[in-house]
């Protein structure tokens, strides 16, 4: 693999979008900010380009990319926007909200985007650095998480570098993302709404605004590899539902579970969310023999803290 001295270059300085889009079109990889975690994005319709990001975060293959729009007209060059879905880009986009819809034939994304799959995954990043990058290069970008596949989702330009450093050539630096955990994937087929990934926008947001129920993908045959059992993972074993620590163990608090660091004293979850991630890289940082986690209320944002913190105590074949 390609060795790099990685630059990371602050959103607000002059020219740090045009060098994103010309390290893009070069055909090489540059992470960037969005409102919920950092992306690691390459030309969506650049083969070779695609392929580096499987390479660096060492993706299995079958596990497909959310593509990253300038707005909702990008889209529809490559996907078919039923007007259920239009209501939902025309009301949460730019947005933590992507959506799962059939891609149109000959649609011009590289192939590995979407692993196979008939469909594509679209988002419309709320921040503006990466909407103008997008805009610039005028091609979508697929993005994952900047992180090794498996390992906690990066939510500052210092956690990408620590992990990714030497092997993109720039990091774009929009200082920490305020959602702090990945977007809410809903997959959309035939006016029928599914849940693929909990996020900040949940199937309430959503109903209330389309009317629609928002089926549950347990009930569902979809797979998204976000929902293998292991994901999210730090390097620390994690114990759920902790009153106290035990012996060795770190002890992330919520509410009235104080704890060693707590994800929000006021019991906000929203604050939980943003403040998850990096939380739990502290707290790996320090080598605990286990990292345990307080309580985290079930409704609202909790539900997308909850499905992480499952994933990242679930048992790991690695
Ligand atoms: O907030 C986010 O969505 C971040 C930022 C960078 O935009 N991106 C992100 O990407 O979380 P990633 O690759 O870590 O997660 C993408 C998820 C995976 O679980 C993948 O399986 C699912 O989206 N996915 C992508 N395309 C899909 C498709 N066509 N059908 C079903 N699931 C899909
Ligand atoms: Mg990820």
């Amino acid at each position: 693999m390609a060795t790099f001295k990685t630059q990371v270059v602050s959103e607000r300085q002059d020219g740090a979008v045009l060098l994103a889009v010309e390290e893009l079109a070069r055909g090489n990889l540059v992470a960037i900010p969005t409102e919920t975690v950092y992306g690691l994005a390459a030309d969506a319709t650049e083969l070779g380009a695609v392929q580096q990001i499987y390479a660096v975060k060492g993706r299995p293959s079958t596990n497909p990319l959310i593509c990253h729009v300038a707005d909702i007209d990008m889209a529809k060059k490559y996907v078919e926007i039923s007007p259920l879905a239009e209501q939902l880009m025309q009301h949460f986009w730019p947005g933590p909200l992507t959506l799962v819809l059939p891609s149109l034939p000959g649609f011009g994304i590289a192939s590995p985007v979407s692993a196979g799959l008939t469909t594509l995954a679209v988002r419309c990043p709320e921040s503006e650095t990466a909407r103008l990058i997008i805009a610039k290069l005028g091609k979508p970008l697929a993005a994952p998480s900047a992180n090794p596949s498996g390992k906690l989702s990066p939510t500052s330009a210092n956690d990408v570098l620590a992990e990714l450093g030497g092997q993109i050539p720039l990091i774009v630096d929009g200082g920490d993302t305020q959602v702090g955990i990945e977007s809410a994937i809903i997959g959309v087929t035939d006016e029928k709404l599914t849940l693929l990934r909990p996020g900040s926008i949940t199937a309430d947001d959503i109903t209330a605004v389309v009317h629609t129920p928002v089926f549950d993908r347990n009930s569902n045959q979809i797979t998204a590899p976000g929902q293998l059992a292991s994901h999210y993972a730090p390097t620390a074993k994690v114990r759920l539902n902790a009153h106290s620590a035990e012996a060795g163990e770190i002890l992330i608090g919520f509410g009235e579970v104080a704890g060693d660091m707590n994800l929000s004293a006021s019991s906000k979850l929203e604050e939980a969310a943003h403040n998850l991630f990096k939380f739990m890289r502290k707290a790996d940082l320090m080598s605990p023999s286990c990292i345990a986690i307080a309580p985290i209320p079930n409704h609202g944002v909790g539900i997308a803290i909850n499905d992480r913190l499952h994933r990242a105590a679930a048992p790991r074949n690695r």
